[in-house]
């Protein structure tokens, strides 16, 4: 475990020569992502941050923007509205950003829910957790990476469930579409595992770019009860029982906050950005070298080995052409 006092020595580190220049929020309208902007902020160092959020979020996020420039004047926050589920407006959003920036620091993705509920599709035909957790994700990605290349030390952190990743997952039918194939729990088993698969082929083809999977434990930020029908038993399991559970047993918010600073500007994650005098992180081919960095909650690199030995062989390929079929027409 990386110490909460280490993870704060690291980030009082943190100025205008190491901070993310432009940093590019999706889901910072609410939980980590927001956490994790405003500890970006309160470092004081210059940054510009591109956060994007969905129409119904716009007036809130414009006071929490307006509470950020009281915090420091030398971060300027962009706010940039879409409805990020959906991956037509995912490619719109990535034209507004690549028509004002040339490059990229840093990508935080964290937009989702566990989809605990009935199967709900966007007009895009792709489940709705599935999208943002997923396929949305990538496509930032895929749109982002020539102006992330631009950067010194280039970072993409996506919070979702680096390191829990099972080998049992539906290749056949990676979007879970067939009857039968989708409950919550294979939701969650799929998209944690294509996250990791996609971020390693990602990081391979992209040396120079540090790439991240965030588990982030616990934190209570009601992400649990966005995924339950109102009213079904498992919204009902979701209020007796994990609700309280989470409230109990999470990080504190600002601990995650810090946490996940950390893991967006440390060279503890490929040897680049904040100096870092601890352990090196190892990547997901148990090397200290860059690549993808399963990260947990703890700060600790998890590279679950075996699993991933699996998944190699068995989805990594099938899953990348899949997704490139399904993103294509969004390229
Ligand atoms: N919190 C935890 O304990 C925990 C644990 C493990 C994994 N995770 C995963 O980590 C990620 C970040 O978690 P979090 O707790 O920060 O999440 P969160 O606060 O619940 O939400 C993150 C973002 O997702 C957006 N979002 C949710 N549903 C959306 C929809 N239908 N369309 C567009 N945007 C939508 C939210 O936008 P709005 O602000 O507009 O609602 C928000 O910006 C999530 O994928 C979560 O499932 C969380």
């Amino acid at each position: 475990m990386v110490s909460y006092k280490d993870i704060q020595a690291s980030n009082s580190l943190i100025n205008d020569a190491t901070a993310p220049r432009v940093a590019v929020f999706v889901g910072g309208t609410s939980g980590i992502g927001k956490l994790t902007i405003q500890a970006l902020v309160a470092t004081g160092a210059s940054t510009r941050i591109y956060l994007v959020g969905r129409k119904g979020s716009e007036e809130r996020t414009r006071t929490f923007i307006q509470e950020l420039h009281t915090i420091s004047a030398k971060a300027e926050v962009i706010w940039i509205e879409g409805e990020i589920a959906l991956l037509a407006e995912t490619k719109r959003i990535c034209d507004v950003i690549k028509k004002t920036e040339s490059r990229i620091d840093l990508l935080f993705l964290t937009a989702g829910y566990a989809p605990f509920g009935a199967r709900k599709e966007t007009v895009e035909g792709v489940e709705i957790a599935q999208s943002l957790e997923y396929y949305s994700r990538v496509l930032f990605i895929l749109h982002l990476l020539p102006l992330l290349r631009e950067a010194e030390a280039p970072r993409v952190v996506s919070v979702l469930g680096g390191g829990l990743e099972w080998a049992s997952i539906n290749v056949d039918d990676p979007g879970l579409k067939k009857p039968g194939s989708f409950n919550g729990m294979r939701a969650q088993v799929q998209y944690i595992a294509m996250n990791t698969v996609t971020l390693e082929q990602l990081a391979n083809d992209n040396p120079d770019v540090t790439f991240i999977h965030s588990w982030p434990g616990w934190v209570n930020t009601g992400n649990v009860r966005r995924g339950s029908d109102p009213n079904s038993i498992m919204s009902w399991v979701v209020w007796l029982v994990l609700d309280p559970l989470i409230r109990l047993f999470s990080l504190s918010d600002d601990e995650s906050a810090q946490r996940h600073l950390f893991q967006s500007t440390s060279a503890a994650f490929g040897g680049r950005g904040v100096s870092w005098n601890g352990k090196p992180g190892i990547n997901s081919l148990e090397k200290q070298a860059n690549g993808l960095f399963l990260v947990n909650y703890k700060c600790d690199c998890t590279p679950n080995a075996k699993t991933l030995s699996s998944l190699r062989k068995g989805a990594q390929e099938k899953i990348w052409n899949h997704t490139q079929e399904v993103l294509q027409q969004y390229l």
